[in-house]
């Protein structure tokens, strides 16, 4: 069943979604485009531009939601230059009608949102000349594929929220889809999260979080 969900503001300016029948954001309610850019960003895509220089780069997000994530790393792939290919899973899309009231554009000085939402399923889509999507709808955990990534955005729930997606078993699925030396950057630094990330061959790496989180955790495929 499809969750109800709300377009609210957060304490940044920039809109998020509340899943309503979980209770949850999509974002920290201290901003999302603030902890995006820290948890993702920072962490993730600038460390992957830096590691692989030469590579188009490979990012696979686990649940598209809103596009924020999306959206700041066309952004970026814009300002260096570098080609992504950006592969994300969502199992329960926005309408468009709630996607259409997101504010990130404005904030950003972007005007791509829209074309990510309105991308066909399934199709590699070009958003500007530097960065080219594909969405795909389904369940993370019944991906089948062969691809492989540089970055891995891991953006599920909270566990408190959806413990199946924090266990040993997804992290397994994970890490398969890193190539070597390829990197996951996630918002959720439980201890049990790094073990299980540990387990199944991942390196784990604890750095500090935006605005009132202490940790983030970014995982290397050693
Ligand atoms: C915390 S929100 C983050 C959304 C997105 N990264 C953003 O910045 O707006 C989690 C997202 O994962 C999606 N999701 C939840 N369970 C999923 C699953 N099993 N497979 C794929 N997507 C899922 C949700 O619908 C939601 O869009």
């Amino acid at each position: 069943m499809n969750p109800t969900i709300r377009v609210i503001p957060t304490a940044d300016g920039s809109h998020t979604v509340l899943n309503e029948t979980l209770g949850k954001p999509y974002h920290s309610v201290y901003g999302a485009i603030q902890e995006s850019q820290r948890v993702y960003i920072e962490l993730g895509l600038l460390a992957a531009l830096a590691k692989f220089p030469t590579d188009e780069l490979r990012i696979f997000e686990m649940g598209f939601g809103t596009g924020l994530n999306a959206l700041l790393t066309a952004h970026e792939a814009q300002l260096h230059q570098h080609q992504v290919h950006y592969v994300a899973i969502e199992a329960y899309p926005l309408p468009l009608a709630d996607a259409h009231q997101l504010n990130y554009d404005a904030l950003l000085g972007t005007n791509w949102l829209r074309s990510m939402h309105e991308s066909t399923w399934g199709k590699i889509v070009t958003i500007n000349p530097f960065f080219r999507l594909t969405k795909l709808a389904g369940f993370f955990e019944e991906l089948q594929t062969a691809d492989r990534y540089h970055l891995i955005y891991y953006d599920a729930f909270a566990p408190s929220a959806q413990p199946e997606l924090w266990e040993p078993d997804v992290f397994r699925q994970l890490s398969n889809l890193l190539l070597p030396g390829g990197m996951l950057t996630t918002y959720c630094a439980k201890s049990y999260v790094q073990r299980n990330m540990r387990n199944v061959g991942l390196t784990v790496e604890k750095h500090p979080g935006p605005l009132h989180k202490r940790d983030i955790l970014r995982a290397v495929k050693t």
